[in-house]
């Protein structure tokens, strides 16, 4: 397949899709298989009561007096703690990960986080002591880090500027897919006593060891081989993964960029100035409004919903498959259309969806479900559509989103610093929900939804007054085209243009 003139850039970088680098963009993917492998495998294991036997005795026994209802579940913030140190761990060394990208380049970047999740894998699966199970939680948020840094970054730096956002969202495809295997291993394990969860937490390394392969074929990003001074190999590999070999109106756009970004040598200073400010507003809002549709609480409390429509004790297996089935291919719908609608009205169209679901379920629960009894059964399947038609408009807009918009938008010169603000953004706020949800569902109840509701509003307001559509921009010129031509971000930016960009 051939491409040229992309939308909206009237620039011919002329590209053709090559086994290669589609190679190259799939093993880069794994490493959103790692993080949605984690993110599905660590509740499941921590309810597992041979786990909590050995490592949480105190919990356990308290777990089993615990008087549960509708929506006061059983709630331990020591346990929720652990569960969420992962996403700590990550949170610190996403900045690493970005003097890593920058000092080694992204491709050795990835190879170092499928070592760190290949270690966690290990220590986590044999881990005999609460000690090497936390080292091991540690060593699974470092590879997190690392991979969520480098991956998204990685792909968008190598995708011609026309596909740019299906490429990247591969790596959110793999997340998907990664949390619907976790759950089935979970659903698999949950009967294999005393090590069931030994094996699932083991699993975790089965991604990472494909992640490490790919690490040893894919190429490095040109871009990030100019910066480091290696011009000619950057030519190379600019060819080789357009996939032709007049590729000079490209390399000039990245040479220029890699110039301006060599002048900077303080990155994360350069990045606090006036001039950085829109992309580090916009990248860490859109990481921070993904937590805040509230999709990890939907997918947390989908096994109640689910049982509640009478699947008694197949609820939990059953919600998995339809909510993970629903995600995954909803995010497939987000590949084939990002490049051609854009990332402004993915988002808004999402927004009004999730509004509409949030403000349906809250309703519902509210008039009909009390903390004891369950919904009427037709009512319960309303509420499982309603819970489905969440879960495909995130994927199909601020799941992607929040890791495209981040990785594209920076110039070189604070991609990396800005890009691991807003990892570490998403991991903060991943962290903070995980930890305070429970509580708030058992004293909001159905009130929780509304208040989803309520921040689903204002993220819509950003997107209509805030977000510029980055839709068939080349990556390294979106200082000119986008920021310093955006009604409110222009304000920000210096006067200067620093080349004349429109090349022919
Ligand atoms: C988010 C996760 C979420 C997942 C759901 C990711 O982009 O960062 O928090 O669980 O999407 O598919």
């Amino acid at each position: 397949m051939t491409s040229a003139e992309p939308s909206g850039s009237g620039q011919p970088y002329r590209s053709k899709m090559t086994v290669y680098v589609v190679a190259c963009w799939i093993f880069a993917a794994f490493g959103g298989l790692m993080f949605g492998y984690d993110i599905g495998i660590s509740g499941g294991v921590t309810s597992m009561d041979d786990f909590l036997k050995k490592f949480f005795p105190a919990i356990y026994e308290r777990k089993l007096h615990a008087k549960e209802n509708n929506y006061c579940k059983y709630d331990d913030q020591l346990l929720q703690l652990f569960t969420s140190s992962l996403y700590l761990a990550a949170l610190v060394a996403s900045f690493g990960a970005s003097k890593a990208c920058n000092v080694l380049g992204r491709k050795p970047t990835i190879g170092l986080a499928s070592i760190l999740f290949i270690l966690g894998a290990i220590v986590s699966g044999i881990a005999p002591n609460k000690a090497l199970l936390i080292i091991g939680r540690i060593l699974f948020g470092f590879g997190v880090g690392f991979g969520n840094e480098s991956v998204p970054l990685f792909l968008s730096e190598v995708a011609p500027m026309q596909h740019r956002g299906a490429v990247n969202i591969l790596f959110q495809l793999f997340v998907t897919i990664g949390i619907l295997i976790a759950n089935l291993v979970n659903y698999a394990v949950s009967s294999i006593h005393p090590n069931g969860w030994r094996i699932a937490l083991g699993l975790a390394g089965v991604p990472a060891i494909f992640l490490f392969i790919g690490s040893l074929i894919i190429t490095e990003t040109p871009s990030s081989l100019i910066e480091r001074g290696k011009e000619f190999e950057g030519k190379e590999v600019l060819r080789k993964i357009r996939g032709v070999d007049d590729v000079e109106s490209e390399l000039e756009m990245i040479k220029l960029a890699c110039e301006i970004a060599r002048q900077v040598k303080h990155p994360y200073k350069k990045l606090f100035k006036r001039a950085s400010m829109p992309p580090l507003i916009i990248g860490i809002s859109v990481q921070v409004f993904q937590q805040f549709t509230g999709i990890n609480a939907i997918m947390f409390y989908a096994p109640v919903l689910f049982q509640t429509v009478g699947f008694k004790s197949d609820g939990s297996l059953l919600s998995a498959i339809i909510t993970g089935v629903v995600n995954v291919l909803s995010t497939i719908v987000s590949i084939v259309v990002v490049d051609r609608i854009g990332r402004r009205k993915l988002l808004l169209q999402a927004c009004v969806q999730m509004f509409i679901s949030m403000v349906a379920i809250g309703s519902i629960l509210l008039i009909h479900l009390k903390p004891s009894g369950s919904l009427d059964k037709g009512l319960a399947a309303v509420v499982v559509v309603l819970v489905c038609l969440f879960v495909m408009s995130f994927a199909w807009s601020w799941g992607p989103m929040g890791w495209l918009i981040p990785s594209e938008t920076f110039p070189l010169e604070t991609r990396t610093a800005g890009f691991a603000f807003a990892v570490s953004a998403n991991m903060l706020f991943t962290f903070i929900i995980a930890q305070a949800f429970l509580s708030m569902l058992c004293n909001m109840r159905a009130y929780i939804f509304f208040f989803f509701a309520v921040w689903i509003l204002i993220m819509g307001l950003f997107v209509v007054f805030l977000l510029p559509e980055t839709k068939g921009v080349p990556i390294d010129t979106m200082t000119e085209r986008v920021w310093k031509k955006h009604p409110v971000w222009r304000k920000f930016m210096g006067k200067e243009i620093v080349k004349n960009y429109e090349m022919t």
